[in-house]
């Protein structure tokens, strides 16, 4: 039984939020937004790429029909101020908060916070092909890691939780077989 009453926010992940969430939550559930879909448009100067070699992670951008399956996570009222100075600054290249409804099996549609990077942002790459997408991914690398391990963690995580994402199997499946 969840109790709302206990929750000062939700905090939407559709990304590495999913499989690293790094905060303290009292529930995660699935939950499905409308009229989005992840795709690997954002540059990354910060994690998983440098500004001379920015890697490529995920935001959301509206796509009519479709839906973005993730997870949401409650966090506690006493927890909420340190989680968005957590996620403000972890999410700081290019993305901003924004507020969507999502839907939960559990609760029905709640709204909730997520970080999405969009086009005016300075770190903006847009859409390319699948080949060009894993290929600038696999050469990337900065301070989190490799690019190649966030693409691979989220897609681990998302078969775990039965999720199948075309545009993430089909990243992931090119580094596969080029890895
Ligand atoms: C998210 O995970 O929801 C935001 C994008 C990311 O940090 O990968």
């Amino acid at each position: 039984m969840i109790d709302s009453k206990k929750i000062g926010l939700w905090v939407y992940g559709y990304g590495s939020i999913i499989w690293r969430p790094a905060i303290p939550y009292s529930v995660a559930l699935l939950a499905t937004v409308d009229g989005w879909t992840r795709r690997f448009w954002q540059g990354s100067h910060d994690h998983r790429g440098t500004v001379e070699n920015p890697g490529r992670v995920l935001t959301l951008v509206p796509e009519a029909d479709v839906q973005c399956k993730g997870r949401v996570f409650g966090i506690a009222h006493p927890d909420v101020e340190q989680v968005l100075k957590n996620l403000d600054f972890r999410e700081k290249n290019g993305y901003e908060r924004q507020y969507l409804s999502v839907i939960t099996h559990e609760l029905g549609p709640i709204e909730a916070l997520t970080y999405i990077a969009a086009p005016s942002n300075s770190a903006w790459l847009g859409d390319a092909s699948d080949e060009d997408i894993a290929e600038q991914i696999r050469h990337s690398i900065g301070p989190s890691g490799t690019n190649i391990e966030y693409v691979l963690s989220l897609y681990k995580a998302l078969l775990s939780e039965g999720i199948h994402d075309e545009h993430i199997q089909a990243i992931a499946n090119r580094l596969d077989n080029l890895g």
